[in-house]
């Protein structure tokens, strides 16, 4: 029996070498490129199709920074397979880190300039929106949205599950993805948040 391979962000980078080395070792498994994109996702599987020209790939609309999206997706992957053998969890996003001057100037005057240098510590910022759902991107898109998806059409199927470790750099300290309403509240709250994060990342 074909097995079926779902791969989140197959369109490019990590994802796109993945499904071609899938393709490589297994060329009857029934490959399914998840992205948020279809233009690029088409590209991507015209490319898979060039090396492979038996393989069968299909794609899947999902954009894991979207509740919605990702609900979306798991029925539609319900609707078409009768189950899934691996789930890839590779889409993911990484903001490029800034360095922050006023930070900068501050350490270097302070009895943690050394440290400052050591480990960037305090020095370096990274820009991460909201999105539509009230969540912060990064941890939307490199975890919540994958645990969503775990949770739906893989526990049906017993599917085996891979996470490329994006969901790694969702720290809660490095990142500081709490939702709004959490920023402003110290103690239990902000320990729950902590605690829901925590647990997200074990369960992936
Ligand atoms: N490269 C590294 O050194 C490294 C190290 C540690 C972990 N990782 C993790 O490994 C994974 C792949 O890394 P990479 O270097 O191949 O990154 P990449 O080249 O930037 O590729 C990321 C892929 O994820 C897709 N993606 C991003 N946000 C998405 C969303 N909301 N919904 C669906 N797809 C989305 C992108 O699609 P679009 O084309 O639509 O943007 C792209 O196909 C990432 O999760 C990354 O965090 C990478």
């Amino acid at each position: 029996m074909e097995k079926v391979v779902i791969v989140t962000g197959a369109n490019s980078g990590i994802g796109l070498a993945l499904c071609e080395r899938l393709l490589t070792e297994d060329i009857h498994l029934r490959l399914c490129l998840a992205c948020r994109n279809m233009q690029r996702a088409e590209a991507a599987r015209s490319a898979l199709l060039l090396s492979h020209s038996k393989a069968q790939v299909d794609i899947v609309q999902l954009d894991v920074g979207s509740v919605q999206s990702v609900f979306a997706a798991a029925q539609e992957l319900k609707a078409r397979y009768e189950r899934i053998d691996f789930l890839y969890l590779n889409a993911g996003i990484m903001p490029n880190p800034q360095v922050d001057i006023k930070a900068f100037f501050k350490g270097l005057f302070s009895r943690n300039a050394i440290n400052m240098f050591a480990t960037a510590e305090g020095l370096l910022t990274q820009q991460d929106q909201i999105n539509t759902d009230g969540l912060q991107e990064v941890f939307a898109t490199n975890l919540f949205g994958h645990f969503l998806l775990v949770l739906t059409p893989s526990q049906r199927a017993g599917a085996s599950v891979v996470s490329g470790g994006s969901h790694i750099t969702c720290r809660v300290d490095l990142f500081k993805q709490r939702p709004a309403h959490c920023l402003q509240y110290r103690g239990y709250p902000a320990q729950k948040w902590d605690g829901t994060i925590q647990l997200l990342q074990v369960c992936l």
